[in-house]
C-alpha cells in the first residue's frame, strides 16, 4: 500500500475560532477594484470565512516573462484577511498566459489525431513538457516566496482539476514519457509484449522506442486494451508527477502551509485515479456538481462517501459545488427552492468540514457568465444570496454544536470502488457497452439506502476487507493481490457479495481462465 501524506487541515486565522470553512472560488481580477469592498462586506454578511484566489490569474500575476505584479493580489488578500476571511491561494498555474504559449508552442497538448489544443480556454498545456514544467515551477516558487509570511494564506490550492481538459495528451513529450513509464513498470520490452498481448495482430515490439501513445487507429473499437488501460494509468501518473513537482516547489518554501488540489469525484468522474492521488495531498478536496434528476441526492451521497473513503475518513474539503445551475450541460436546470442548503448540508453529513462553491460572484463576461454563484447577477436582494446567508448561519451552528473535526461513523457494509475496473470496462470491444463498473456501485448504494443502510464506498486499495459485508459490484479487474484479499476475507468469515462482471481479468486485462469469474470462481462456488 502507498505511503500517504499525513492529514493536515488549514488552520483558522489568528484570533479566530476554528469553523467549518465556508466560501468559494473568488476571482477579484475579473472585476474593477471598486467592487472589492462590496464583495468583502457581503462575504462577512454571509458568514464566508475562506475563499480560493488566483486560480486562473497567471497572466495578471506574471504579465510578461519574469515581470511579476503582486500588487493587486496583495491588496485583495489584505482586505480579505483583515475582515477575517482566510485565503486558499492558488499556485495560479492552471491557465498559462499567451506570451508563454506563443514563445513555446511546444507546450500545447495534442489530441489523438495530432491536432494541437490551442489557447482560448484553459489547461492547454502538456503535463510531460519539461519546458512547461520549468515555467510553472518558477511561478510556484515566486508565489511561495512572496506569500510565505502572509498570515492570511492558510492553504495552497495547487493547479485546478488536473486532467479536466488535458487528461490525454498524445504529443511527442507524452510519447517519450509513456515509453519511460512502461520501462519503469515492466522492466523489459518482453514484459510489455506479454502484458499487452502483442502477439495479437502483429503488434510485437522490439524496443521501448517502438511504443507510441494510443493515437488514431481508424476504427476506434479495436485499440489494444492492455495498452489503453496502461495509457490511462500513465496519464493519471503523468499529471500526478506534474502536480507533485508543483506541490514540492511550494512546500519547500512554505512547509507549514497545508496543500491540496481539487479532485473531480462523482459518479461519472474517473478522470484520474483519485484514490492514488489521495495519498499525495495534505487534505482531500473535491468538486461536485449535481446530476439533475431523480438520483440527484443519492449520487451526491455516493460520491461524497467515495471522497470520504479516499480521505480515509479524515474530514475533507468540498472545494466546489454550485448554488444552482451550471452552464456546461445541454440544458442547465436550476436547483429547486431549499436544495442549495440541503445539498451543502448533505456533503457535511457525509464528512465535509468545508463547504465552498464555484464561485463567489457570478461573472459578467467570459465562458462562465451563466454559471450560478453565491452572489448572482441579481445581486444581494435575491433568493440565492438569502439562501447563502442562511447556510452560513447553519454551518456556524453545526460548528458550535461540535461537528468540526468529527469523522463519519463506519458502516457495516463496504461497496468496493475501483478506478482501474472502470477504465478497463470503458473499452468498447466488450460483451456489452452497457455495463461499466462506475454504474454498479451507485446502483448498490441506492438499493441499500432504500432499505435503510448507508454503505461506505471504499476504494479497492483501502480497508474494504475490514467490513462485515463487502460488495464487489462489477469489479472487472481483480489483480492477483486483490484476488488473494478476497480469498482471505471470505476465509476469515467476511460476507462477500460479488456481482456479474467481477473478477474477469487481471491487472493486465488478461482474462482469468477456467470459466468466469476466473479469479474467484472457487470462492463464490460457481
Ligand atoms: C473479421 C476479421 C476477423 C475477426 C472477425 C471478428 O471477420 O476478418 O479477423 O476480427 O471479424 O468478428
Ligand atoms: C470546474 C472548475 C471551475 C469552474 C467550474 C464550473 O469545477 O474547476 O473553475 O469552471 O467547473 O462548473
Amino acid at each position: 500500500m502507498n505511503q500517504r501524506r499525513e492529514h493536515r487541515w488549514p488552520r483558522p486565522l489568528e484570533g479566530r475560532r476554528a469553523r467549518i470553512w465556508y466560501g468559494g472560488d473568488y476571482n477579484p481580477d475579473q472585476w474593477p477594484e471598486e467592487v472589492w469592498d462590496e464583495d468583502v462586506r457581503l462575504m462577512v454578511k454571509a458568514g464566508v470565512n475562506l475563499v480560493s484566489v488566483g486560480i486562473f490569474s497567471w497572466a495578471k500575476i506574471e504579465p510578461r516573462e519574469d515581470m511579476y505584479d503582486f500588487g493587486w493580489l496583495d491588496r485583495i488578500i489584505d482586505k480579505l484577511g483583515k475582515a477575517g476571511i482566510a485565503v486558499d491561494l492558488a499556485s495560479a498555474t492552471a491557465s498559462p498566459p499567451m506570451w508563454l504559449t506563443q514563445a513555446h508552442p511546444e507546450v500545447l497538448w495534442k489530441d489523438y489525431r495530432g491536432d494541437v489544443c490551442q489557447p482560448g480556454a484553459r489547461q492547454h498545456w502538456r503535463p510531460t513538457s519539461p519546458v512547461f514544467c520549468e515555467y510553472a515551477l518558477k511561478l510556484c516558487r515566486a508565489m511561495a516566496e512572496h506569500y510565505k509570511d502572509n498570515p492570511y494564506v492558510v492553504a495552497w490550492h495547487v493547479g485546478n482539476e488536473y486532467g479536466c481538459h488535458n487528461r490525454f495528451d498524445y504529443s511527442e513529450d507524452a510519447e517519450r514519457a509513456f515509453q519511460d513509464w512502461c520501462e519503469e513498470r515492466y522492466g523489459t520490452i518482453e514484459a510489455v509484449n506479454d502484458a499487452w498481448g502483442t502477439a495479437f495482430w502483429a503488434q510485437h515490439l522490439n524496443d521501448f522506442s517502438e511504443i507510441v501513445p494510443p493515437r488514431f487507429i481508424g476504427d476506434g473499437n479495436f485499440m489494444n486494451p492492455g495498452k489503453l488501460l496502461d495509457f490511462k494509468r500513465f496519464s493519471s501518473d503523468a499529471l500526478k508527477s506534474f502536480y507533485v513537482a508543483e506541490r514540492d516547489a511550494l512546500a519547500e518554501i512554505t512547509p507549514e502551509k497545508p496543500l491540496t488540489t481539487n479532485f473531480m469525484v462523482s459518479a461519472g468522474g474517473s478522470v484520474l485515479d483519485y484514490d492514488d492521488w489521495g495519498g499525495e495531498v495534505d487534505f482531500v478536496s473535491n468538486d461536485h456538481y449535481f446530476i439533475p434528476g431523480e438520483a440527484h441526492l443519492d449520487e451526491l451521497a455516493f460520491s461524497a462517501s467515495l471522497v470520504d473513503g479516499i480521505s480515509r475518513k479524515d474530514p475533507w474539503f468540498l472545494m466546489e459545488h454550485s448554488t444552482s445551475a451550471v452552464n456546461w450541460r445541454p440544458i442547465n436546470y436550476r436547483k429547486e427552492p431549499g436544495q442549495l442548503v440541503r445539498d451543502s448540508l448533505a456533503h457535511v453529513a457525509m464528512g465535509a468540514d468545508a463547504v465552498c462553491y464555484f464561485q463567489w460572484r457570478q461573472s459578467r463576461s467570459g465562458a462562465e457568465k451563466f454559471h450560478s454563484a453565491m452572489l448572482p447577477h441579481a445581486g444581494e436582494d435575491s433568493q440565492t444570496f438569502r439562501d447563502v446567508c442562511e447556510l452560513g448561519r447553519d454551518l456556524g451552528t453545526l460548528a458550535d454544536e461540535g461537528l468540526l473535526g468529527t469523522k463519519l461513523a463506519k458502516s457495516s457494509v463496504a461497496i468496493v470502488f475501483d478506478y482501474e475496473s472502470e477504465w478497463a470496462s470503458e473499452h468498447t470491444a466488450t460483451p456489452t457497452q452497457n455495463v461499466h463498473h462506475v454504474d454498479e456501485p451507485l446502483a448498490w448504494f441506492r438499493a441499500l439506502a432504500d432499505v435503510g443502510v448507508t454503505a461506505d464506498v471504499v476504494p479497492i486499495r483501502s480497508n474494504w476487507d475490514e467490513y462485515d459485508v463487502a460488495i464487489l459490484p462489477s469489479v472487472y479487474i481483480l489483480s492477483e493481490e486483490n484476488t488473494r484479499r478476497v480469498r482471505d476475507y471470505v476465509a476469515n468469515g467476511g460476507k462477500l457479495i460479488a456481482t456479474y462482471y467481477t473478477g474477469i481479468s487481471d491487472e493486465r486485462d488478461h482474462v482469468w481462465l477456467g470459466g468466469y469469474p476466473g479469479s474467484i470462481r472457487d470462492v463464490v462456488g460457481v
